[in-house]
């Protein structure tokens, strides 16, 4: 109701009121509308216009009785007005005050219902990662020859043509430097040497053996690079595990006989090994070292009859290029070519990957594709 309807912008002359008993009937209306008013009141914003129109100092509905009503009136009515009036603030107060408690109470407990933690909710879920294909056989390798006393080592990527090619029995325009056309990187005129990406884990040879004496027994885990077009076997960038065992008696079956506990190791114990003579400038006798193909079980034909797409029929799978260390080499590092002998080998580890996990473009390993890491938690 507006303070005119109530009439508390008159005096109580004005309003008509001159005894007691209209005094206390008009009270009477303000206190319905008070206790009317009241039960509307719900949030915090309804409470606080509510307070200011009852209680606000300078035009709050009790300010304005005592301006209006209480002050001018006479003196006959003064007493009866100032008791109403008290009467009547006492109740306003207490039950604003009374509200005040409610609001405050229900504010709290909505915001509590707001900011309810829900602790049966699904959390957030960070998918945890694995290691690529690449690194998983990486460390299959490793653990096998670790297991039979060789030792993991890392390399330079960057290397110079002396430990790519010439420490290596490889001469500048030996032919087969057209093999391993390589990335040269880009240097000031003035540097000292060339530098390159190696294009094979074998420069570590030559580093190792430079740094260690007789017994060696390392592996050399890495990338390397070559000037490759890719297509399904070839790749710019790709995998090599060297190694070499150098000591005072090693020989061909010490060759053999490691590489046979490789492979059974690697891909089964029915898995057979042969090896081909090959050519490579800082081995002799140098080998391909071939096993039985792991598709068809050496026999050249599929499982279905029809010839073994795999091997072409052949029954073998090239591996990797291996051989006796050439003494040419040993000249390079001061060992007594006469004292000592050794092996070296260099698998592909993609290819040795795409064998056992039968991929058949090595492109995958590069194209970062999730639905193919996935497949090899
Ligand atoms: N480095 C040779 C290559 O990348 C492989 C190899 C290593 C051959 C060690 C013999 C001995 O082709």
């Amino acid at each position: 109701m507006a303070t005119s309807d109530i009439g508390l912008d008159k005096t109580l002359a004005g309003l008509g009121v001159s005894r007691a008993a209209q005094v206390t009937a008009r009270f009477a209306e303000v206190r319905a509308d008070f206790d009317g008013h009241f039960t509307t009141v719900r949030d915090e914003s309804d409470w606080k216009m509510f307070r200011d129109r009852w209680l606000g100092r300078k035009s709050g509905v009790l300010t304005l009785i005592t301006d209006n009503w209480l002050k001018p009136a006479p003196p006959d009515l003064k007493r009866v007005v100032g008791q109403e009036l008290n009467t009547l603030r006492a109740h306003v107060e207490a039950k604003i005050e009374e509200r005040r408690t409610a609001v405050e109470a229900g504010a709290e407990s909505a915001s509590l219902a707001r900011e309810r933690v829900d602790l049966s909710l699904p959390g957030v879920i960070r998918p945890i990662g694995s290691h690529h294909l690449i690194p998983q056989v990486f460390q299959e390798v490793e653990d096998i020859f670790v297991s039979i006393g060789f030792s993991v080592v890392e390399g330079p990527e960057i290397e110079t043509p002396y430990y790519n090619f010439e420490a290596l029995n490889i001469p500048e325009f030996h032919p087969v430097r057209d093999d391993m056309d390589t990335f040269y990187l880009g240097l000031p005129k003035d540097a000292p040497e060339p530098l390159l990406l190696r294009t094979h884990t074998s420069p570590m040879q030559i580093r190792i053996m430079e740094k260690c004496q007789p017994p060696v027994r390392v592996i050399v885990p890495g990338k390397v690079y070559r000037r490759d077009n890719p297509d399904a076997t070839h790749s710019y960038v790709f995998h090599q595990v060297e190694g070499l065992a150098v000591d005072t008696d090693i020989t061909f079956c010490d060759f053999t006989g490691t590489i046979e506990y490789f492979v059974k190791q690697f891909f089964g114990p029915g898995v057979k090994t042969r090896l081909r003579p090959s050519y490579f400038p800082f081995t002799e006798p140098s080998v391909e070292c071939d096993v039985s193909c792991i598709f068809c079980g050496g026999i050249g034909t599929a499982a279905g009859g029809g010839t073994c797409s795999k091997c072409k029929g052949a029954g073998w799978i090239e591996l990797f290029g291996a051989g006796m260390v050439d003494p040419a080499v040993y000249g390079f590092v001061n060992y007594d070519a006469k004292k000592v002998s050794g092996f070296a080998f260099g698998m592909g580890i993609d290819r040795l990957a795409m064998l056992k996990y039968g991929l058949d473009d090595i492109q995958v390993f590069f194209q970062n594709d999730v639905r193919f890491l996935r497949q090899f938690p």
